[in-house]
């Protein structure tokens, strides 16, 4: 069993509550696409793409798949493995660019699907960062001491937004959804240090236009011939970029906490080129079995990318209790991230959470989805009542005018 350091109070926060990792999961789609399949679609081959990103297949959100969908299952195995109820998660953040509505957020739906009824929801946009970005907000929310739980999602329908006719982007990317439950505790560890960057400079190297953009909207003003709602990047800026900053950020992460490159056991490194690792690991002089990569399995699925990796690195026991591991994102905006986690959830009894049968986590899915039905059901007979007796209403508001002044 893990040993935990109890602290009075965190050297660089002031707060003596950690913020821990206690649940994760992953979900992928069905579908696998390989690289001989989207040789047929555009001007590509099998040894091109392994040979310039590491990528040998992709999944594919099917007919029923959405991102709510893929991050419903994420979030429902991560609540498994913290065994907690979904009213006990006060906050859902999910961080994606595939949202299923500009509004409402992709994080409301996995709310109320999961029946998370206590939580506030958000969808976090920071690209390829964003789970980075979101576990950083979900680790401060807790250790203000403003919450205990908080779920993160990060969930991407990338299939959804490529332009089928680029192969310079839609070799890349994949679809799936990677979610970390997050618990508040007095034992010394969890989110040690964040360094999260942007530089909006680059926003036309790397993004997806959307309705409010001068980038589709006004080609005069912005000549870029970008599509609306499609992918487009500039491939070898945003290499230079991720290259560069993946080493600086990981170094200023660590340095925040004294920590060495050699104490670290596991970096988890956004999935977007196994060139951009194998850079990564010159430029940091290490060996790069230091990083975990799955690319060739998944591809790029931008910000779920790196909770997937991690879910595969504890399946394979490449992360124990104490263990520094490192989370690294960048993408968009251009966005980047780094985060020091110190491993080793809490024991359950620790976490004062209640034990848990999978059938109570089952009752309180199955009631959430009863409850948003029989809400929807209520509003729609309210709202029939109103158009049958229209002037029920006002009729309502004048006999409550009456009893107020006693006019009778
Ligand atoms: O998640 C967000 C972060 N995203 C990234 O980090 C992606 C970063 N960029 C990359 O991974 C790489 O730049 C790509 C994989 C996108 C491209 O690889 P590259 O080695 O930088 O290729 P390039 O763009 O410099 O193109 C080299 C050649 C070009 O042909 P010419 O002009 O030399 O004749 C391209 O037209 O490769 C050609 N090419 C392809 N050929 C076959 C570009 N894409 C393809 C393709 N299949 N899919």
């Amino acid at each position: 069993m893990a040993t935990h350091k109890r602290s009075a109070a965190d050297p660089i926060s002031g707060s003596s509550i950690y913020a821990h990792i206690v649940g994760w999961g992953m979900a992928v789609p069905d579908r696998i696409m390989t690289n001989e399949e989207m040789s047929a679609i555009v001007e590509t081959s099998d040894e091109w793409i392994q040979a310039r990103t590491g990528i040998k297949e992709r999944r594919i959100a099917g007919e029923r798949d959405s991102t709510a969908t893929l991050g419903l299952k994420a979030a429902q195995r991560a609540l498994e493995v913290a065994d907690i109820l979904p009213t006990e998660v006060e906050l859902v953040i999910v961080a994606t660019s595939t949202s299923e509505n500009i509004f409402p957020s992709t994080a409301s739906l996995i709310q109320d699907w999961l029946g998370a009824s206590n939580a506030g929801a958000f969808d976090m946009s920071a690209a390829c960062s964003g789970f980075v970005y979101a576990v950083h907000m979900a680790a401060q929310s807790i250790r203000s001491g403003s919450i205990k739980t908080a779920l993160v999602v990060a969930s991407e329908t990338m299939s959804r937004v490529m332009d089928w006719q680029d192969r310079g982007t839609c070799i890349l990317f994949g679809d799936g959804a990677g979610a970390v439950v997050l618990q508040a505790s007095d034992v010394e560890g969890g989110v040690l240090s964040t360094v999260l960057r942007s530089d909006g400079s680059g926003y036309d190297l790397l993004g997806i236009p959307s309705v409010g953009s001068l980038d589709t909207c006004a080609p005069v003003v912005n000549p870029n011939g970008h599509k609306m709602y499609k992918m487009h990047m500039n491939g070898s800026e945003v290499f230079k970029f991720a290259s560069r900053v993946i080493g600086e950020s990981i170094t200023q992460a660590l340095d925040n906490v004294g920590l060495r490159l050699d104490e670290v056991k596991l970096i988890v490194p956004h999935q977007a080129n196994d060139r951009i690792i194998q850079s990564a690991a010159r430029a940091l002089k290490v060996e790069k079995e230091i990083f975990i990569s799955n690319i060739e399995r998944y591809g790029n699925t931008s910000a779920a990318s790196i909770p997937i990796a991690l879910c595969e690195a504890i399946e394979q026991g490449r992360v124990q209790p104490n263990d520094y591991i490192v989370f690294v994102g960048f993408g968009g905006g251009l966005t980047w991230a780094s985060m020091v986690v110190k491993w080793g959830a809490p024991e359950a009894e620790e976490r004062q959470a209640a034990v848990l049968g999978k059938q109570r986590r089952q009752a309180s899915y199955t009631l959430a989805r009863w409850r948003a039905r029989l809400i929807r059901f209520q509003r729609r007979l309210s709202n029939a009542v109103t158009r049958i007796r229209p002037n029920e209403g006002r009729v309502h508001r004048l006999r409550h005018k009456i009893d107020q002044h006693d006019l009778r």
